[in-house]
């Protein structure tokens, strides 16, 4: 049986702490300072390039790479993107580095480093999040992604995942460049888009029917993945094909012998969207209003 992707990542970080160990143990001469308390392993360029094809970064978007390391992330995108960065270290001597770094291909500009502490950085500025940090941080840096980013913004790891938040794309690379520091040449690319809060009940309303006819539909939501029901008039309505992509809420529901597919973006407690339909009425307005919170 081939060992799952979770085991060998593990097995990889079990690897580079031991290698960390062992040079920390063979360089008694070194001040303590000196010495990175966390490991610094850099994603190789090739890992680099692949994780912003994935979170398919523009010249529209900010960058924050928690634990920049040299920085080459915040770099690569603002070179090949013109995308803005800011890349946080907790080690000064990295965040020094990057900065040289950074000027070397001219983009201090819009590639900035700082020598901060990643788990009390602001990170709600950023578009695109990107990790490649220890497993045990995963789970806290969730809590911290999904209070803090706005739904829609992408946040790709390399290596390790949330847990029960899945990803919504993964991809595996074979870099042959990784065996020496992490005993393994494969590379697991994670992409999660961050989705909105829906889980609730919410009123529908038409813009221009004025019909009289109560709708509601109530999403359940476990991260990006949701279902619904839908009523109206007290009574079941079928709706189908619930899906959530950060912000964009879609599904389809008949009403009498029209199907109607709606989109719409949510915004707190409002989603604003249209609506097409079976029977070619155009495009219909139509606005929800969450009348009652989700568990
Ligand atoms: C595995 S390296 C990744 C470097 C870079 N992101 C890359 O992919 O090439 C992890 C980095 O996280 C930094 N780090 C560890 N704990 C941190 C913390 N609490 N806050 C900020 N940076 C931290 C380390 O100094 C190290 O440079």
């Amino acid at each position: 049986m081939n060992p799952s992707p979770g085991f060998l990542a593990w097995h990889a970080y079990r690897k580079l702490v031991l290698v960390c160990s062992l040079l920390a143990a063979f360089a008694p001469a070194l001040p303590a300072q000196e010495l990175s308390h966390l490991p610094y392993v850099p994603t190789p360029q090739v890992v680099v390039d692949e994780m912003l094809n994935l979170a398919t970064v523009t010249a529209d978007d900010v960058v924050i790479d928690l634990g920049s390391g040299d920085g080459r992330i915040v770099i690569t995108a603002a070179k090949r993107f013109r995308a803005k960065g800011l890349g946080v270290d907790i080690d000064g001597k990295l965040v020094a580095l990057s900065t040289r770094n950074a000027n070397a291909e001219k983009v201090e500009d819009r590639a900035e480093f700082a020598e901060r502490d990643m788990f009390k950085t602001d990170i709600s500025g950023a578009s695109v999040l990107t990790l490649y940090v220890m497993p045990d941080f995963m789970p806290k840096l969730r809590a911290k992604i999904l209070t803090e980013l706005r739904p829609g913004a992408r946040v790709v790891a390399h290596d390790y995942d949330m847990g029960e938040w899945h990803p919504d794309r993964m991809v595996t690379l074979t870099v042959p460049e990784k065996i020496e520091a992490n005993g393994t040449d494969k590379a697991y690319l994670y992409l999660w888009i961050v989705p909105a809060a829906i889980g609730g009940t919410w009123r529908i309303d038409f813009d221009a029917e004025k019909s009289g006819e109560e709708i509601t539909v109530a999403f359940s939501q476990y991260f990006q993945k949701i279902d619904a029901v839908a009523e109206r008039m007290r009574r079941p309505l079928p709706i189908q094909n619930p899906t959530l992509t950060g912000a964009t809420v879609t599904f389809s529901i008949a009403l009498g012998t029209t199907q109607y597919q709606f989109s719409g973006r949510v915004d707190g407690a409002k989603i604003e969207g249209t609506a097409t339909t079976s029977s070619g009425k155009g495009l219909l307005k139509w606005r929800g209003t969450r009348v009652a919170k989700g568990s």
